[in-house]
């Protein structure tokens, strides 16, 4: 059994044959791992947030897909068949917005659909490594995301980011964070505003937890305050990460990123959206098409789960997401390179 995940967020223990997540919503004030093999406990585990941020959530659900195709007990390849198909929609159905989910899903469903035609062992054997694979892939886009997009920051340069797309959104290195790390390693000054990002406080629990963890000098500030520190001149540049980018450019990231973009316009602030390419959707054409998460209204009615603080009477709206026009978004920062928003239908069509 895994008892230490040595700098990852997530792993597949394949002796044990179970996914291995840190609980992020005890996050920072209990590091907890779990060991997940029941499909209600991982489609929880994903629905709950305790793995969360999109590339994060591609891999778990690639490496509890695995683990539990690999737990079915029966030498009838359709009745197998069946069961993995009942698995992958009950994992598809516990969030709607970030892409990754459907395409790690989608793509461990075709190399089963192929290793089948052998065997149910072989399809079985094939999953494990698909699932290994799509998890060291993240690690090497992310890292490609970072070498990237440290070159956009200089020495003393202060960052602002919404939500959580660090190394906890990801295997290792995260998204919109990765910049950040290289440019430190790179010997670069760089300090991080984090908007703690409500309600369920991303960027105040888990990217201030892993910058100071890192030695990078974090100051968390209310979501309502980006725009005060941007007209004070304290902020060179903002990177997040994405739940799901349109052929048009359009990104759909946590609520809130379209104020901190519209922002950032109005200051002449450059934007930067950082994404794997799992999170590229060539068959969403614009942000119309992306399913906005709407998540219980407890997340608004009470902080944090504990203490109630609205009235009852009231009534709560809590969209999850909203979406970011191409127009606001500088560049996006790919394992490829950067490239603008201009460029990103074509960018799209050679892959
Ligand atoms: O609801 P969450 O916490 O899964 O939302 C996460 C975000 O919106 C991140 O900013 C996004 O997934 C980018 S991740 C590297």
């Amino acid at each position: 059994m895994i008892k230490d995940l040595k700098g990852v967020t997530l792993a597949y223990d394949t002796e044990e044959n179970c996914l291995v997540i840190v609980d992020q919503t005890l996050l920072p004030l209990e590091y907890k791992l779990l060991n997940l093999n029941e499909l209600e406990d991982i489609f929880e585990a994903i629905k709950k947030l305790r793995v969360r941020g999109a590339p994060a959530i591609g891999a778990a659900a690639a490496a509890g897909f695995s683990a539990l195709v690999n737990r079915i007990n029966t030498s009838d390849v359709s009745e197998f068949k069946a069961q993995a198909e009942r698995i992958k929609d009950r994992l598809k159905e516990s969030r709607p917005t970030a892409v990754n989910l459907f395409w790690a899903l989608d793509r461990m469903s075709s190399v089963l659909e192929k290793s089948l035609e052998e065997s149910i062992e072989n399809a079985k054997e094939a999953l494990k490594n698909e699932a290994l694979s799509i998890i060291d892939e993240d690690i090497d886009m992310c890292s490609k995301i970072g070498q990237h997009g440290a070159k956009l920051l200089n020495d003393g340069d202060t960052v602002l980011t919404h939500c959580n797309a660090g190394s906890l959104a990801a295997v290792k290195y995260g998204t919109a964070l990765a910049p950040v790390y290289v440019a430190a390693e790179q010997g670069k000054k760089i300090s991080v505003f984090a908007d703690e990002t409500r309600p369920l406080l991303q960027g105040a629990r888990l990217t201030a937890y892993e910058l100071t963890k890192a030695g990078i000098e974090t100051t968390v500030i209310c979501d309502n305050m980006a725009a005060k520190v941007m007209s004070e001149g304290k902020i060179s540049a903002v990177f997040v990460g994405a739940d799901r980018i349109a052929y048009n450019g359009d990104t759909a990231n946590k609520i809130g990123t379209l104020s901190v973009a519209v922002n950032a316009k109005h200051f002449g602030i450059p934007f930067y959206v950082c994404a794997p390419f799992s999170t590229f959707d060539k068959c969403c054409l614009s942000g119309n098409d992306i399913i906005i998460e709407e998540r219980s209204e407890l997340e608004i009615r009470e902080l944090h789960y504990t203490e109630r603080k609205l009235p009852d009477e009231a009534l709560v709206y809590n969209p999850a997401f909203d979406v970011t026009p191409a127009e606001l978004i500088t560049a996006f920062v790919t394992p490829d390179g950067i490239i603008p928003p201009a460029e990103i239908k074509r960018f799209l069509d050679c892959r």
